[in-house]
């Protein structure tokens, strides 16, 4: 690529040629204020905040949309470009209302961030402010005040060139100019909350999340999304140890800068739920009764002993974390003996677009698969195990984290079982036909990573904490000064749950019934898999990052230990 050398405030850079002052810029560090420009959309060059001085150039020019030359002089913060800007500030100000104290966006508002930093810090104009309808519900998920709305038209732009519809505008002219949906539309697509994230002030705002939080009382986590197998970059927001939104984290290899809204309102709830298994549960005279872990655990293991191996079966899950699953086939195989190990697919045939949206709406098969959970020779696959049930072949069956019986024609299986495990963090219609529940964690309680439908393994890490993370800080990567943020800050003082991660559950009964599996922590576990399973060698939770990383592309079949 050519490239070509430009001074920007006294600094010398290099930069490709196509780039505007502004990529280039922010490609080495040097941030130019900026409204209506965002890195994924078209340019608009309608907000002006980005005005610089370009020597030569007889007025200033627009970073966001004055692409680079060899040997350009810029300026972004002289006293010209700092008075232009104080003026550009002005006028955003005039009209847009002063309600910092209850607009959802303080705290994360570009206009209010600017405000204090490059504004005059007071205001000439003592006429009445233009007003306009407030609180207009423009979509099934998103609020809108026109009166905070500065016109920078991201919005727009991402309903046309990201969502691929057409169902926002500007409509009138000058300070009357207003933000609306089509006649007989609403702003109503797959992707429509991703206008809130991109709205730089609190026009726009999440239906779900309004008046629940201060940003600043929150604590943020990465992880990725558990709505489909693209596993979109996200950030968990968390007070009092509760979660209230989830927004995309920027990934140009997974999700770009978006998450779909599937996955933004229905892949948290579940976690903060009434119907939460608060412990271990065994069932007596036909119901399920809380017990204590230890007598759930001895329990399973002494009724695992009385089956043959033939007549059991392991099912594994997709929604589970690929720690929970390798210690799981490694304990199906070698404590259990048996070779009907699987695992459900939750595959919606047409349901999927060419944005995000995957057909397979677990997380993790992939990974799943990846380590193990795939029938050894000759034993039964997912299909064969359901059918083994049903003629009585298979007596006894222990799931992870799955609800088999919302699959077709499952339930009235597992109806025939002798004896049933299952972990399970919510309550559901498996539990009906369970013998033993464990209380398991859910994917913001735990350390772990998954593996998307490109062969990407992704951290998840925990959101909130548990009385098992408590105890133990499960959390690897924690300093002592971490420690006790989490305990003071971070999680606060919600409820902690009594849940485990699956691969401890199921270490633990392996214990008892006499392998013991040598593992303290997730990342322990992860390096286990990263030596034994050939398209994970080599890598670490450090190697994986924020961002994830391929796995080796396959020469042979995955090597298992
Ligand atoms: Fe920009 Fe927000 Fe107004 Fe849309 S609603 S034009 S994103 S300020
Ligand atoms: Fe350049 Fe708005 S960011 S004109």
């Amino acid at each position: 690529m050519p490239s070509v050398k430009v001074t920007i405030d006294g600094t010398q850079i290099e930069a490709d040629s196509k780039r505007t002052i502004i990529e280039a810029a922010r490609e080495h560090g040097i941030k130019i204020p900026h409204f209506c420009w965002h890195p994924k959309l078209s340019v608009s060059g309608n907000c002006r905040m980005c005005l610089v001085e370009i020597e030569k150039m007889p007025k200033l020019a627009i970073a966001c949309s004055t692409q680079v030359a060899e040997g350009m002089v810029v300026h972004t913060k002289n006293d010209r470009v700092v008075h232009a800007r104080n003026a550009v500030m002005e006028f955003f100000l005039i009209n847009h209302p002063l309600d910092c104290p209850i607009c959802d966006e303080a705290g994360e508002c570009k206009l209010q961030d600017y405000t204090y930093k490059y504004s005059t810090g007071y205001s000439r104009f003592d006429e009445d402010k233009v007003h306009k309808p407030k609180r207009i519900q423009i979509g099934p998920h998103v609020m809108f005040d026109a009166e905070r709305c500065i016109l920078c038209s991201r919005c727009i732009r991402f309903c046309d060139e990201i969502a691929g519809v057409h169902q926002l505008q500007f409509i009138q002219r000058g300070d009357h100019t207003e933000l609306t949906t089509f006649p007989g539309e609403k702003l109503d697509n797959p992707y429509s909350m991703n206008v809130v994230d991109i709205c730089p002030v609190g026009a726009l705002t999440n239906a779900d999340f309004r008046f629940k939080a201060r940003v600043w009382e929150m604590s943020f986590t990465d992880t990725i999304c558990q709505g489909c197998a693209r596993g979109c970059n996200i950030e968990v927001g968390v007070r009092n140890n509760e979660i209230l939104r989830l927004t995309p984290r920027r990934n140009d290899d997974v999700n770009s800068s978006w998450m779909c809204d599937h996955g933004r309102l229905d892949t948290f709830k579940f976690v903060n739920a009434e119907n939460r298994i608060k412990a271990p549960m065994i069932r007596k005279d036909g119901v399920l009764v809380e017990v204590g872990w230890d007598e759930a655990i001895a329990r399973v293991a002494s009724e695992l002993k009385s089956f043959k191996k033939s007549e059991i079966a392991a099912l594994g899950s997709p929604f589970a974390t690929n720690e929970d699953n390798y210690v799981f086939q490694r304990f199906a195989k070698e404590v259990l003996g048996t070779k009907n190990i699987d695992f459900a697919r939750h595959s919606h045939e047409g349901d999927e677009d060419a944005i995000l949206i995957r057909a397979d709406k677990s997380p993790n098969s992939t990974g799943a698969a990846e380590v193990g959970v795939v029938p050894g020779d000759n034993g039964m696959s997912f299909n064969a195990i359901i059918e083994g049930i049903r003629e009585g072949k298979i007596k006894a069956l222990y799931a992870l984290e799955d609800d088999l019986a919302a699959l077709p024609g499952v339930a009235e299986a597992l109806s025939k079982l002798e004896f049933f495990v299952v972990h399970a963090a919510n309550d559901s219609a498996t539990l009906r036909y369970a013998d033993i529940v464990f209380a398991a964690a859910t994917y913001a309680e735990k350390n772990g990573t998954m593996v998307n439908f490109e062969q990407r393994v992704q951290r998840v890490r925990p959101a909130v904490t548990t009385l098992e993370l408590d105890r133990a800080m499960d959390g690897f990567e924690m300093s002592r000064w971490d420690k006790f943020a989490s305990h003071n800050d971070k999680w606060g003082k919600g409820p902690r749950r009594d849940a485990r991660s699956s691969w401890k559950i199921v270490a633990s009964i392996a214990a008892l019934m006499g392998t013991k599996f040598k593992y303290n922590t997730a990342d322990e576990v992860f390096n286990e898999i990263a030596q034994r399973v050939e398209s994970f060698r080599g890598l670490s939770y450090l190697k994986v990052g924020t961002k994830g990383t391929p796995l080796k592309a396959k020469t042979a079949a995955s090597v298992h230990a």
